[in-house]
């Protein structure tokens, strides 16, 4: 695994822009696996910069996003594909048609799912898969647990992560309880995997990528079983000890 820690969220954000770019400079129709999180915000406003400057561009590149919650409006200012447009598609030249995202208001859930996965094989893959990470080490709505799926699937959330997008919301009772989630084998099928950390936070659950074992209790350590990760941390949240 290549790790770069950078002296801060900024840094980091400029850094994981460089990894986009370098692939849509290589292959200019690419498939980005896309995060959303508060981890990759400045990473999008470099993206959005570089398109407006003239020197990336989006019109062939296709997005499948991690995820999106389940039975929350499209439109509602917490989903993910509100979340999405605000802060990267309405800003790029990205075709409205190579934007995938989980439908979560699907009324069929499971067979969204196995589309969403067929979409992706069909796309030809995903290039560059961009990760951040939960506080407990999930990856998507992977969530720590004595097993993991395989494919994209509905899942309940823990505890720990509607605390964490409780902020985001004005009542308790509102915040997303399950979610549809790309599975660990959609992640890990992905050329290229870049993960984004960054505050004191995330310390815990990149000592666990680093750790050298996997455990599904912490999602994120599987990822030392691929080979082409990209760890782009601030020193906040990279273990010195
Ligand atoms: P965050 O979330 O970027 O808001 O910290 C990351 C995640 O839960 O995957």
């Amino acid at each position: 695994m290549k790790v770069i820690v950078c002296k801060d969220k900024e840094q980091m954000s400029v850094e994981g822009a460089k990894q986009i770019q370098e692939c849509m400079n290589n292959k200019p129709d690419c498939v980005l696996g896309l995060a959303t999180g508060s981890t990759p915000l400045g990473m999008y406003e470099n993206l959005c910069r570089m398109y407006k400057e003239g020197t990336l561009d989006f019109s062939k590149v296709k997005t499948f996003n991690l995820d999106e919650y389940c039975d929350l409006d499209v439109a509602d200012k917490n989903s993910y594909h509100t979340f999405m447009f605000e802060n990267l598609f309405s800003k790029i030249n990205v075709s409205k048609e190579n934007i995938h995202i989980p439908d979560g208001e699907s009324k069929d859930a499971n067979k969204e799912c196995k589309d969403y996965e067929k979409a992706i094989v069909q796309a030809g893959g995903i290039d560059l898969q961009v990760l951040g990470i939960g506080r407990n080490g999930h990856i998507g709505f992977n969530e720590p647990d004595e097993s993991l799926f395989v494919e994209t699937h509905v899942t309940d959330l823990t505890q720990t992560t509607i605390d964490d997008n409780a902020r985001f919301f004005e009542k308790k009772q509102d915040v997303p309880t399950k979610a549809i989630t790309m599975g660990m084998g959609t992640i890990m099928n992905a050329r290229k995997i870049i993960v984004l950390a960054n505050g004191e936070g995330k310390k815990d659950a990149i000592r666990a990528l680093l750790s050298g074992k996997v455990t599904t209790n912490v999602p994120v350590s599987l990822l030392q079983l691929h080979p082409n990760v990209v760890l782009i941390c601030d020193e906040a949240a990279y273990p010195n000890d």
